[in-house]
Order: C-alpha cells, then structure tokens, then sequence
C-alpha cells in the first residue's frame, strides 16, 4: 500500500505533512470520507431518527440503523447486540451500573488487573464498595503481563465478574483472552472486555472470543468524538435494567407501569448521535478496506523499528520492549515525561505523556508516568527518526539542567 496515499487522505497530514503523529492511542486522525459522512448527514439529512413521520426523518433513521449494521459485522455481532454509547467509558461503566450493580453481593468477588485504564477499573471499585463484593487483581510477571497461569491463581467461583483489557493502553500487551473467557466461563462468571485498544489494530470478533460485553471508542479507529459502543450478549442484555430513563428507551408510561423497549433501544436514552453514528459506520468500512493484516504487519514493522533505535540510546528505559502492538512506554533518565513531551513538540512529534488514566500500571513500573508512543497504519518510518531526534534533543536540552 502507498503510505503517502494513505496520509493524502487525512487532513491533519495534508497541512502538517511532516509531522510525526505518536499519539493515536489517544485519538486517530480521522480521513476525509468520515469528515464528509458527517457533513452529509447534517447538510443533506441532518434531523433526528425514530420520531419524525417524513421523509427526511426516515432516511436519517435508516442511515442511523444501517450504521448499527456496519458495525455489528465489524465485531460479529448481532444489530440488536450494539448499543452505541458516546464511548469506551461510558460502555465500560453502563456494565458496571447496570449489570454489576444488580447481579453482584457480599461475598462475590470480581476480578481485575493492574493493567486496566481507569474506565475499565474504577466502575467496578466502586461497584465493590456498594455492594460488598470483593475486588481482586490478577498479579503480573515480570515484564507486566497478565498471564492464564496468574489468573488461574486468583480464579475462584465466588468471582461472578472478569473486567479486563484486551490489550494494555500502556503497555501494548495483548491479554491472553480466549483462555481467560473459557475458564471464567467455566467457573460461572461473566467477562467484560475493554476493546478500546485492541478493535482499532486487530481483528475482534466477539463471537469467536465468546466475551459477554465489549466497550470501544469511535474516536480511535479514525471515527468521530463522542460515539461509543457497549457489544451485549443479547440474552445478558434482554435481563438488564436500563440505568438512564426518557425519550426513545420507553415503550408505554402510564400513571403506575412503565414499559422499556427490547436492546439495544433501551439502553439509548435520548435523541442520540446520530452523525457519530453514521462517521463511526463509515470508519469501519474504511478500516476494512485498509485491512487488518496490512494495519497489524506496519504497527508491529514501526514499534519494533522504533523500539530497537530508542534501546541505542544511553539514558533511554523501554518498559514493554516485547509488546505486540504499536504502543511504547517509555521514560529518559532524569528526565519528567511531560518535559519531554515539549521538547518533543517543539520538534513536531505528538505523544502522550503521563499516567495515561492507568495509574496502577504506572505505580507497579515505579515511576510517575511514562512518554507514550503510539503508532497507527498511517504512521511512516520517518516518524521513527523524527522521535528518536526528539528523544536525543530532549536529554541534551535537560542534560544542561
Ligand atoms: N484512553 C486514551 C489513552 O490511552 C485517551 O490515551
């Protein structure tokens, strides 16, 4: 595939042509045709779904449920199994409310790991605190992974609950989930996976993995702000209580009964997003054309690139030198992360640094964050060498300190 193709498609490249772009871990750029799906929607049809009795409202409606389609095939789903949400956050956090906080008592327990961002593991410390359930965490290796082996140590069947990341926003690790799912099944509790690093880089298909609920963002896999997904099993979904009520989600309001309508409706209070919806629809055929082997084959080609260029450097600690995907954690010696990130900006080279919303990942590597690079299909071996640039300029600067 020509990469300069690929970034003519973005904007952002377009009008900073030579910049390295680290930080899609965060947010991806988004290409031209999601900007135009947007535009066509609010420009041509751009009124609200299920409520109008015109023309207009019926093709946005159709365009908003066509949407839901796409993306239910995206992650092998059924339509009525994804509910949009306005991201991985609010997906994660809907479980926690609506299915931990009616399923779970004292003496259950739900398991956790270190890795989590804390979308994925503060719902369910609070969860635990309100209902008197207990939270444990799976203790990781050496290198600060989760292994079957360590799960396996603090599975038990008191644990109704599994919330973990597919893979690590810090550390790129891809979680040994199959394994997992199988014996948390098996042990009688239900996983929910944080998909908001894993669906944008691989192929995930909640079917074949067998996952009770799957979070991820738009935002991440080129799509727009503010749209969500929360992926149910339907028959865990049906039996859920909504935890937002008004418009859309009921069905019949009288004085003493109130009625919800069947997923994924019940769960969507409000007018919802429709445009996120429609961009999010469109990202994913996008994705799909670009193809997961291609996006796989160039983020591992570019981490391990880059990861053997900063280990050259004296000063330079790599924290997750093995991980599969395209993040990499990384501190200069003596150096604060966000000192660094200006330095870095300085030369054109967006990363994230910090804690990362992890902070118990960031505790367990003993430091106060980490400069986080993280690469994306449209990233070019030149923002390899932009970054180790950055990285030389920075310790030179902070070495006359
Ligand atoms: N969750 C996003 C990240 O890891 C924002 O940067």
């Amino acid at each position: 595939m020509d990469i300069n193709k690929i970034r003519q498609e973005y904007g952002v490249f377009r009008n900073n042509p030579n910049l390295a772009y680290l930080d899609s871990g965060a947010m991806a750029l988004k290409p031209d045709r999601v900007v135009k799906a947007l535009e066509d929607y609010y420009i041509n049809y751009g009124v609200n779904v299920h409520r109008g009795v015109y023309q207009l409202s019926y093709q946005a409606t159709d365009k908003y449920e066509e949407a839901r389609n796409v993306i239910a095939d995206f992650i092998g789903a059924k339509f009525e199994e994804v509910v949009f949400t306005r991201g991985a956050s609010s997906a994660l956090n809907l479980v926690a409310s609506s299915y931990g906080m009616f399923n779970l008592h004292e003496g259950d327990e739900v398991i956790t790991t270190e890795l989590e961002h804390h979308s994925s593991d503060m719902p369910w410390f609070n969860v635990c605190k309100l209902t008197g359930a207990k939270l444990k965490y799976i203790p990781l290796d050496s290198e600060g992974r989760i292994t079957v082996e360590a799960f396996k140590s603090v599975l038990t069947n008191k644990c109704k609950v599994v919330a973990i990341t597919y893979v690590s926003n810090v550390m790129g690790y891809i979680t040994p989930i199959r394994e997992i799912i199988k014996l948390a099944h098996e042990a009688g509790a239900i996983v929910t996976l944080d998909g908001a690093q894993a669906v944008p880089h691989m192929k995930v298909d909640v079917k074949e993995l067998d996952c009770d609920f799957l979070s991820f963002s738009g935002h991440k896999m080129c799509g727009p702000t503010g749209i969500g997904v929360l992926y149910g099993k339907y028959e865990l979904l049906e039996k859920m209580n909504p935890i937002e009520f008004g418009g859309d989600m009921a069905d019949t309001v009288r004085l003493d009964s109130q009625t919800y309508k069947l997923p994924p409706y019940k769960f969507e209070t409000g007018t919802p997003n429709v445009a996120g919806a429609i961009g999010l629809a469109e990202a994913c055929k996008y994705i799909n054309e670009i193809g997961f082997d291609y996006i796989v084959k160039r983020e591992k080609m570019l981490r391990d690139l880059a990861v053997e260029k900063l280990s050259l450097i004296d000063g330079v600690i790599v924290y997750n030198k093995t991980a599969e995907t395209g993040i990499i954690s990384f501190n200069i010696d003596g150096v604060h992360p966000h000192d660094a990130a200006s330095v870095f900006d300085n030369n054109g080279v967006c990363i994230r640094a910090g804690h990362h919303c992890a902070q118990l990942i960031t505790t367990w590597l003993k430091t106060i964050g980490t400069i986080r690079a993280s690469f994306y299909f449209y990233n070019r071996e030149e923002d390899v060498d932009l970054l180790v640039n950055a990285v030389k300029d920075a310790k030179e600067f902070f070495g006359k300190f």
